[in-house]
């Protein structure tokens, strides 16, 4: 791809567009690589488009700021939007195609179909918010659709949105491989969300202190510690040092299941936490031994 191309992304609006360019790229034989997002885009995001770019022959972003994954008391009025931004990290990151449809090409009136899941979806952030896994599977399920990409690919922040997106696509014979990626941080370790642009300076700084709350317990459990319950005090005493966190939750789970861990832990266990440091709810991950 040259220079010149990278600064090109073509913008389609209607489904009936988006629909006569990819089909186009196809006709070329190109295979599609498709970077789902609600806008407000980091660096996160940018890695996302740049593998996506690596791995196949087009990189397709999305902007969609979707309704039904937020509660009723959620941000969804102030989720940040910053669309000139976003097109220039989306030329930058390598991106040909974006997709930023309204909520009425989304969901015209009288849409009254959407996915549902069992289990998976009603633990850690699906207990505390309980609607908010179906909206994502529902606008996913229409995303891929609409782009029927080859590869899609989907940060490991949010652990557990992509695996119910994993396992939604293999429960629906989805024709697109889910690939999950690392999470990028900022230097000081927080990882890296658009809602970390509501953290007042004061927040801001005591917000690593949610990695280093999984770092602890990673490091209790390298130490030889295997009861759940001592690796989650570890990791709360850390987070206590910065006490402007609320916890939301802080657990030890099986990685696929996501059924709680009962002694021992084992590597590659996952560690969960969910808080809210002033006007933003964090969330980060580890796996035991693994990362
Ligand atoms: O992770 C996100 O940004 C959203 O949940 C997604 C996958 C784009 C669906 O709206």
């Amino acid at each position: 791809m040259t220079t010149a191309d990278r600064r090109t992304v073509y913008v389609s609006r209607t489904l009936p567009e988006l629909r006569s360019r990819l089909r186009a790229e196809r006709a070329f034989g190109r295979s599609i690589g498709f970077v789902p997002t609600m806008g407000a885009l980091h660096a996160g995001h940018a890695s996302l488009v740049q593998r996506a770019a690596a791995a196949t022959d087009v990189a397709v972003a999305s902007i969609f700021v979707n309704p039904l994954q937020f509660g009723p008391t959620e941000d969804l009025s102030r989720y940040p939007r910053t669309p000139e931004a976003d097109l220039e990290l989306l030329a930058a990151a390598g991106a040909k195609h974006l997709w930023m449809p309204e909520v009425a090409t989304m969901y015209p009136p009288g849409s009254c179909t959407s996915v549902g899941m069992k289990g998976l979806i009603d633990v850690l952030c699906g207990r505390s918010r309980p609607t908010h896994f179906g909206g994502v599977l529902t606008v996913v399920l229409k995303l891929l659709l609409q782009v029927q990409p080859d590869i899609a690919f989907f940060g490991r922040k949010d652990y557990q949105q992509a695996l119910v997106i994993r396992r939604m696509v293999r429960d629906l014979d989805v024709p697109t491989c889910i690939e999950t990626c690392l999470i990028v941080r900022e230097t000081d370790g927080l990882a890296m969300s658009s809602r970390n642009r509501y953290l007042t300076a004061e927040e801001r700084a005591q917000a690593p202190a949610l990695r280093a709350a999984l770092l602890a317990a990673q490091s209790a459990f390298l130490a030889g510690e295997r009861r759940p319950a001592a690796l989650v005090r570890e990791a709360s005493d850390r987070l206590a040092l910065a006490p402007l966190f609320r916890i939301d939750y802080l657990e030890i789970r099986d990685p696929e299941t996501l059924e709680l861990r009962d002694e021992p832990a084992r590597p590659g266990d996952l560690v969960a936490i969910a808080a809210h440091l002033g006007k933003a709810r964090l969330i980060d991950n580890l796996l035991l031994a693994q990362d």
